[in-house]
């Protein structure tokens, strides 16, 4: 069940849910990179290299895959599906704020409940939502648990900021998934 009182704003689709398995030695199934870039999943964007400026201050965050120096998308598993959020740097936990690059900061868009997307946005508490049963993630402290079943935070994907642009600098914090999916 949802939370009570709480408006929720669809942020995008996830594709992959119909795709089919790629070969390991895939470049687009390959987990993000160092020097990998993001781009948006969907919206007018799409397929564009997000910069800070491409995204609201404060949220709501947006789905994005990672894309290889050479312009490969990661887009081979479905474990690649990332949320990309423009948040106050004054307003992280020291930890969000070290995987940051100029208040943008990635997480997987994987609940790790039952392995949905994280595809909705909470106005009100300023917070991500996996809409399948509510779990609700904070982006400014370490995607933790605000509310719901999910047993973990959403693993945080490091960035850096080269040239104005955010890009990985180490692969993602934790393990990737949810407990059956
Ligand atoms: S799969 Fe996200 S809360 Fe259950």
């Amino acid at each position: 069940m949802m939370g009570a009182g709480v408006a929720l704003a669809p942020v995008a689709l996830a594709p992959w849910l119909a795709r089919p398995a790629r070969a390991d030695d895939d470049p687009s199934a390959l987990h993000p990179q160092p020097g990998d870039r993001l781009v948006f999943l969907t919206g007018p964007k799409k397929g564009q290299i997000i910069k800070p400026e491409d995204l609201p201050l404060g949220g709501p965050q947006f789905q994005a895959y990672p894309q290889s120096p050479d312009g490969v998308l990661r887009d081979g598993s479905r474990l690649n599906l990332l949320i990309v959020i423009r948040l106050d740097p004054a307003s992280l936990s020291p930890t969000t704020l070290a995987n940051a690059a100029d208040g943008v900061v990635a997480y997987s868009a994987v609940c790790t409940h039952q392995g949905c997307p994280v595809n909705a946005w909470s106005e009100e508490k300023k917070m991500m939502v996996c809409s399948c049963h509510g779990s609700t993630y904070d982006p400014r402290n370490d995607a933790k648990l605000l509310f719901g079943p999910a047993p973990r935070p959403l693993p945080a994907l490091p960035l850096k900021l080269v040239a104005g642009v955010p890009m990985v600098a180490a692969g993602f914090s934790a393990r990737l998934g949810g407990e059956t999916a």
